[in-house]
């Protein structure tokens, strides 16, 4: 009652009316307004720094913060490990000498970490401070426009813009078909694929920057005495080639480069045999990779290093036909993609018969190798950004942005069923993925990312 007389009162300082009848025919009403026009600039103003204020907040920091976090996590477990190690083996000889080299490093990663933790954490207190001021200046606009919306112009749109958000929404739940079915698909005996969390850690590859294609893990199925050890492929050869693997004998040794052993396929690069392509993987103490210029798949034997072979399909695509990749980048000699799950290894590739979507072998374990069971999907390869395999079902991975990568699409091979509809997303920490690869033995997600060696957790329902 009392703000209702306050607006009349209001309205009768800042407009003045003026009417009279001409004639006794014609009225003539002449209206002044006072208080200038409406000053939509400023209004504009004001909802561009909110919407800018939440973006810079949301998107970026908390998500830098994040790894980072997690990264320090990991390093200081890491260290412990060695510390303990370090603890057992101090006889006073070399091998306790190796071991605080490789803590002395480990240290020194962690204090470049916390250097990063502590310059993101100050950027954010200034971004936070810069953010209040900002606030404040808004609030202060807006109770400045309040003033002009007598008639409660602005507070009448925003209820109109809702109501019409409302009616849209109505719209489309009419309009909807059924949901899908929310199961989700898999065979896991620890239950369903249903999450990527991580990145659990992360750390640049040896051979640095400059070789962006690459391929890392542990063997899932490894040879007796080799559990802990780590494996390493660079295509160090115009980032299309490879001639050797580098082992590193425990998780320590890789991440300082410390005490590499090699096994070279061939002493020449690129030549017969040799590592084309990124997408390989280690199972069984050998390597499954694609071969250089041939549509087979070969198997190099690590201890006797014999190198023998299963041949794709005629139609097979291979020799960048048919890479992964997205709009701003295609993945180079990814035609080819082996990947490990709980039975055993698969190839992933095309065929011109299928129109360039994508197909699925088994790759039987046998001396040669083989090709198992094959299917046929309807995902087109040049679509995806990758493919892996958990509890025999593919899932392919989709571009979002910088840092984002969605797993977007899975074929199941007991059921057939393929989904479109998976939304799982990948954190990453570079820019693109040029390589992917489940280890059923530690459930963890390899990448190689921009030449950054990552791994993520798998979760289940
Ligand atoms: C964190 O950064 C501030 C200023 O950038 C510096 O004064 C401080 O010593 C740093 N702290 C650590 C633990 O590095
Ligand atoms: C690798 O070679 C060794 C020695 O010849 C053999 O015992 C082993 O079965 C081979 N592994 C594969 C996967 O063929």
């Amino acid at each position: 009652m009392e703000s209702s007389l306050m607006s009349v009162q209001t309205a009768a300082i800042f407009l003045t009316l003026f009417s009279q009848c001409v004639n006794g025919k014609d009225c003539v009403c002449e209206l002044n307004n006072l208080q200038g026009p409406f000053p939509t600039d400023k209004l504009n103003t004001v909802y561009n720094d909110a919407s800018q204020c939440s973006k810079s907040i949301i998107s970026t920091e908390l998500t830098e913060l994040d790894s980072l976090m997690l990264g320090l996590q990991r390093r200081l477990e890491q260290l412990e490990e060695s510390l303990s190690v370090l603890e057992k083996e101090d006889d006073g000889d070399l091998y306790g000498a190796v071991s605080l080299r490789i803590i002395e490093l480990e240290l020194a990663e962690i204090l470049e970490l916390m250097e990063k933790l502590n310059n993101t954490m100050t950027f954010n207190m200034e971004l936070s401070e810069l953010t209040t001021n900002k606030l404040k200046s808004m609030s202060k606009n807006m109770k400045e426009l309040e003033t002009y919306d007598i008639s409660q112009v602005v507070s009448k749109e925003r209820e109109n813009l809702r109501m019409k958000r409302a009616l849209a929404e109505c719209q489309k739940e009419l309009e909807a078909t059924p949901p899908p079915p929310t199961r989700r698909p898999g065979h896991c005996p620890q239950g369903q694929f249903i999450n990527m969390e991580g990145p659990r850690t992360y750390t640049l590859n040896p051979y640095g920057t400059s070789y962006p294609y690459g391929a890392w893990g542990k063997d899932p199925k490894p040879a007796l005495g080799k559990e802990d050890m780590y494996w390493l492929v660079v295509l160090t050869s115009s980032n299309v080639y490879a001639n050797y693997i580098t082992h590193y004998s425990s998780w320590s040794t890789l991440m300082v480069n410390v005490g590499p052993t090699y096994s070279y396929i061939s002493s020449s690069n690129p030549t017969t045999n040799t590592i084309q392509g990124p997408n390989v993987v280690m199972y069984g103490d050998a390597l499954y990779y694609n071969c250089y210029y041939t549509a087979s798949v070969c198997r190099f034997n690590v201890t006797d290093k014999s190198v023998t072979n299963t041949p794709l399909p005629k139609t097979a695509s291979f020799n960048n036909k048919a890479p992964f990749g997205h709009l701003d980048a295609a993945y180079t000699y990814t035609d080819l993609d082996l990947a490990t799950d709980e039975s055993g290894v698969w190839v992933i590739y095309t065929t011109t018969e299928n129109f360039g979507n994508v197909v699925l072998s088994e790759v039987t374990q046998g001396v040669p190798p083989s090709l198992g069971r094959t299917w046929q999907t309807s995902l087109h390869k040049r679509a995806a950004t990758n493919t892996f395999m958990i509890c025999g079902v593919l899932y392919a991975t989709r571009f979002v942005d910088k840092d984002k990568e969605e797993i977007f699409y899975s074929f199941d091979t007991v059921t057939k069923e393929e989904r479109y509809d998976l939304k799982i997303q990948i954190k990453k920490t570079q820019t693109n993925i040029q390589y992917l690869n489940y280890n059923p033995r530690d459930r963890l997600l390899y990448a190689f990312s921009d030449a950054y060696m990552v791994t993520y957790d798998t979760v289940y329902q």
